[in-house]
């Protein structure tokens, strides 16, 4: 197939794009900035300049191909919604025009749960569905709690931090048995139109698994716990209130536990096997 990804130069986007040409079909990518994106991800893709936020960019990326992957993320809160909502918003009206087989599309596990007043995150997510969704063309929902790949941006200095103590276990998965889902859901008609949920193979706390991930891939550092509170007083002055969305997530995750079932998801795309300490093993190795 002739497939787009939007998003391939980010943490869970680039396992994707790297899948789906593994996987024998022509990868197409709109980046931002084409040579920082060819030195990341290299040869063997076709690099299409240009943002999400340029609907001709947009179209001229979507044109030609079959079907689209979106895996977008902005790290200033206060651009998510031009870059989640209306970026995707333009490809599913592209993908329209061009009359695409498939958009499949990476959203959060809690963005459809009624829990009252939606966060931003899921606001601007449930958004970008209704777009999808409104557009017409058949569309795979991916549904994520919590990516393994995302461990190592805990790392801060000589300390892998842990912000707040969740209570509830997460079912970390892999972004590369992601990625095979996503490419088998592809070739997979009876996943077109499809809400599904994806899990990884074990329940564990945050904590364990920062434990696993700090004793096999960065044995030197130290394991913290800063209080969820603290954090959010610093996070406005230091970093400019870009954890705010992950507080509100991790926040959210404790109040309503584990949401939605990957049942679906394992038997018709495949179920993802990899262990946290499966995945810490392969990252230290490659130090
Ligand atoms: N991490 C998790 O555990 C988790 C769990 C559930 C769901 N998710 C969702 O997964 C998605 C991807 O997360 P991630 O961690 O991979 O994000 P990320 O590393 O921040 O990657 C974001 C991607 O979006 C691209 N992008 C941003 N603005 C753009 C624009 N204007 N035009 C074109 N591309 C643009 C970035 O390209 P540049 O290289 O040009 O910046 C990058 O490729 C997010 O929606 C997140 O909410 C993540």
């Amino acid at each position: 197939m002739r497939l787009l990804v939007v998003g391939a130069t980010g943490l869970i986007g680039r396992p994707v794009a790297q899948r789906l040409l593994a996987d024998g079909h022509h990868v197409r990518l709109l980046v931002r900035h084409p040579a920082r994106a060819r030195e990341t991800l290299g040869e063997g893709f076709e690099y299409v300049p240009g943002s999400v936020t340029d609907v001709q960019a947009v179209d001229r990326a979507v044109r030609g191909t079959d079907a689209v992957h979106v895996s977008l993320g902005a790290e200033d809160p206060a651009r998510l919604e031009a870059v989640e909502h209306r970026g995707t918003a333009a490809v599913a009206a592209a993908a329209a025009r061009h009359d695409l087989q498939r958009i499949s599309y990476l959203t959060g596990s809690l963005v459809r749960v009624d829990y009252g007043r939606k966060i931003l995150v899921h606001r601007v997510k449930l958004a970008a569905e209704h777009a999808i969704e409104d557009s017409g063309v058949p569309f795979t929902f991916f549904r994520a709690t919590y990516f393994t790949n995302t461990l190592p941006r805990h790392v801060r200095g000589p300390f892998v931090v842990m912000l707040g103590r969740l209570r509830q276990p997460l079912h970390p998965v892999c972004a590369e048995d992601f990625a095979a889902q996503v490419s088998r859901a592809f070739t997979t008609p009876a996943a077109a139109d499809r809400d599904l949920y994806v899990l990884g193979p074990q329940a564990l706390h945050l904590h364990e698994a920062l434990a696993v991930f700090r004793r096999t891939v960065v044995p030197h550092h130290l394991l913290v716990t800063v209080p969820i509170g603290v954090v959010s007083l610093l996070d406005r002055p230091l970093v400019r209130g870009r954890l705010a969305p992950s507080l509100q997530i991790m926040r959210l995750i404790a109040r309503l536990g584990k949401v939605g079932d990957p049942g679906p998801a394992n038997e018709l795309l495949g179920a993802p096997t990899t262990t946290v300490e499966a995945w810490c093993r392969r990252q230290a190795a490659l130090l």
